[in-house]
């Protein structure tokens, strides 16, 4: 079997360019959207702990562009006074302080960012994309549009967290065409190639390309749905010691957990709110708002377990007819609006079956976009990872104490989501748009 993973002939420089400009265009769109939904006030409030005032996600974004791009591509000397960066490094402050520091005010950060992009579209055109490997391909250009959409994912996340009238507004995702699916899909067992080395913008958390072998299994062709969910509560899934881990046992009883975040009962109701509105709890979306240890808990409750990250990717990416692996579950064609639920175009989930354009090879649906899917694996780096361009973005969280979470969910851009895609989370997490999908073993003649 050979060792590579399938993607077009590399688009003219001149196509690489206007990719770049049209992926970095819609990354502001979202942020001017989401920080222009509030007002100052609001900007600069803490809404939880969990996550970072507003305005400093705006001025972080731009200062990692200015950073990448400006200084280090460019050779250009700071915009603002050089204790700026440390006030939007990451790893200097934690979530919780940063609403305590001297930041941009709104309008200062405003004014930061644009100038910031405008230098940037400048730099764009005079920057060659071969021969230097930080933008090769345009690869560091892609960087700062992948990094600015996980912040506007981080972004949308603090508005679910605000309290107040809703300010976000967007058309219902489409419903699910109505048939009967399989509740689960049979995977063949075999070699896929996980990872990539091919990809162009792909981050070093995903490379390199590297052959898995994979036994049989079963894999939900859905994720699990909220009227499962319930379920799993009816039945007394929260009281039974017997379905969770360990330390999840002791999270939930020291919490007090007994419904995914933002749920609440009203008589035999549940309601749920979601950016400032509450309405029943919808039977058929995807489940939401739920930490690895509750999804790990339904899994063993439904007498199956969370699929490993190397069964989600051959699910994701293999076609078990050609013997292809190619990016995305339909193939390598580029994400769009009726294959998956991407970018914010719609503020949820579609419900369980949408999106069948979007199916893979063995018709498992919604892989992509929807929701984050936790799976069993601890973060760790691939067979000869090696950090690039910063130990910061992944090697320094590889260990157990983080779970990978696969496929994006609505609230994900196109830019940052792909079938080699790797997000990762602590596995109590509970405000970040992640569900799941379930799997098990097949039996022996099943596959
Ligand atoms: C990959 C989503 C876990 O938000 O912590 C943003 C992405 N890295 N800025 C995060 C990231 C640096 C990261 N996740
Ligand atoms: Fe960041």
């Amino acid at each position: 079997m050979t060792e590579h993973d399938t993607l077009p002939d590399r688009p003219s420089d001149d196509a690489v360019r206007a990719r770049i400009v049209d992926d970095l265009t819609r990354a502001r769109r979202r942020t001017a959207l989401l920080t222009e939904a509030v007002d100052d006030d609001d900007l600069i409030r803490q809404h939880s702990r969990l996550m970072s005032p507003l305005v400093w996600d705006l001025a972080h974004i731009g200062n990692q562009e200015e950073l990448w791009l400006l200084r280090d591509v460019g050779g250009r000397d700071p915009l603002l006074p050089e204790t700026v960066d440390q006030l939007y490094d990451a790893f200097q402050h934690p979530r919780a302080d940063r609403p305590t520091l001297p930041l941009l005010d709104p309008a200062a950060s405003r004014r930061y960012v644009t100038e910031v992009r405008g230098k940037v579209i400048d730099l764009l055109e005079r920057t060659p994309l071969r021969g230097r490997r930080l933008t090769e391909g345009g690869f560091v250009f892609g960087m700062i549009a992948q990094h600015e959409q996980q912040h506007a994912e981080t972004m949308l996340a603090t508005h679910q967290l605000r309290q107040g009238d809703p300010v976000l507004h967007a058309p219902a995702p489409p419903d699910a065409p109505d048939v009967r699916l399989p509740p689960e899909t049979l995977v063949p067992a075999g070699a896929f190639t996980m990872g990539t080395s091919a990809h162009p913008w792909a981050l070093d958390n995903e490379r390199p390309a590297h052959q898995v072998q994979v036994d049989a299994f079963w894999l939900d062709t859905v994720p699990v749905s909220n009227a499962d969910y319930q379920d799993f509560i009816a039945d007394g899934g929260y009281d039974d010691r017997r379905w969770w881990d360990p330390a999840g046992w002791h999270h939930v009883r020291t919490v007090g957990l007994s419904a995914p975040l933002f749920w609440r009962r009203d008589g035999r109701d549940w309601l749920r709110r979601r950016f400032g509105r509450t309405e029943v709890v919808p039977a058929d979306e995807p489940v939401m708002h739920v930490c690895w240890y509750e999804a790990d808990a339904y899994a063993r409750w439904a007498g199956k377990r969370l699929p490993t990250e190397s069964e989600w990717e051959k699910a994701a990416r293999h076609d078990p007819v050609t013997n292809d692996t190619r990016q995305y579950p339909w193939g390598n064609d580029d994400a769009t609006p009726d294959r998956a639920n991407l970018g914010q175009d719609h503020l949820g989930p579609a419900p369980v079956g949408a999106y069948p354009a979007g199916a893979s090879p063995l018709g498992i649906r919604q892989l992509i976009g929807d929701v984050w899917e936790w799976t069993s694996s601890d973060f760790a780096g691939y067979p000869g990872f090696a950090a690039w361009p910063y130990r910061e973005y992944s090697e320094v969280f590889f260990g157990p104490e983080y779970k990978v979470l696969r496929g994006g969910s609505f609230a994900a851009d196109r830019v940052a989501c792909r079938g080699t895609f790797r997000n990762w989370d602590y596995p109590i997490r509970r405000q970040i748009f992640a569900g799941f999908r379930c799997a098990r073993d097949s039996a022996p003649g099943e596959g």
